[in-house]
């Protein structure tokens, strides 16, 4: 099995997310032996914004493409070719303003390509990322798996709509919340990891 895990947190080694995250993969790994993990920090190298000279890079067929629109493809193609590679995807994701960081955000608008991740078929859009298992990894100040704050996480359907808009349907979420709540703080990391059945 072949594991593709996305830091996205740029707390490094303090970040819930990227905790969580780890504990995902640590389990994955216990449950088949052999498995490889590619860790990718998103953080890092972060994706650019998708400017003028990469969106026309997509819409250029490979003939046409000038060394410029090569030279700006080359993270889309780099990023899809590491996800198609991968069985599992264990996505860290902290909640940053009710969604998603915009370092995940920027790898999503170079890995959501026309005839590469997705297709318009007479039936409609379909994605082409098939087979794959996704985990995110969401880590929130407040609580939004139940309650009144529930209606405000944009992060958690948002992805299932993305992922699964790409192909990736098979979602299982697991949260650290309450992370800036006194009452919650202390468990919220031990309680995340108890909930892990992979
Ligand atoms: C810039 C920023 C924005 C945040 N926005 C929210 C928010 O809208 N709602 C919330 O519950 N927590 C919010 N938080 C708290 C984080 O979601 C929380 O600290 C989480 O643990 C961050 O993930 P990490 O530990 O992996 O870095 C925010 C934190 C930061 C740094």
């Amino acid at each position: 099995m072949k594991i593709l895990h996305l830091v996205t947190s740029s707390r490094g080694a303090q970040s819930f997310s990227k905790k969580l995250g780890v504990a995902i993969v640590e389990k994955l790994q216990a449950a088949e032996a052999g498995s490889t993990v590619q860790t990718h920090d998103l953080t890092a190298t972060p994706f650019p914004h998708l400017e003028e000279v990469h969106i026309n890079s997509f819409y250029t067929p490979l003939e046409a493409r000038t060394p410029e629109l090569n030279a700006a493809v080359k993270h889309s193609d780099e990023a899809i070719a590491e996800l198609l590679a991968a069985d599992v995807i264990v996505i860290d994701v902290p909640m940053y303003n009710f969604n998603i960081p915009s370092t995940l955000k920027a790898w999503i608008d170079h890995i959501a390509r026309a005839g590469k991740t997705f297709r318009y078929g007479e039936g409609g859009p379909e994605g082409l990322v098939k087979g794959k298992k996704v985990y995110l990894s969401i880590s929130t100040g407040g609580v939004y798996s139940e309650g009144p704050m529930k209606a405000y996480d944009f992060t958690e359907p948002y992805l299932r709509f993305m992922l699964g808009f790409l192909g990736m349907t098979d979602i299982t979420v697991y949260r650290v919340e309450g992370v800036n709540l006194p009452s919650l703080q202390d468990a919220a990391l031990p309680k995340a990891i108890a909930a892990i059945a992979v």
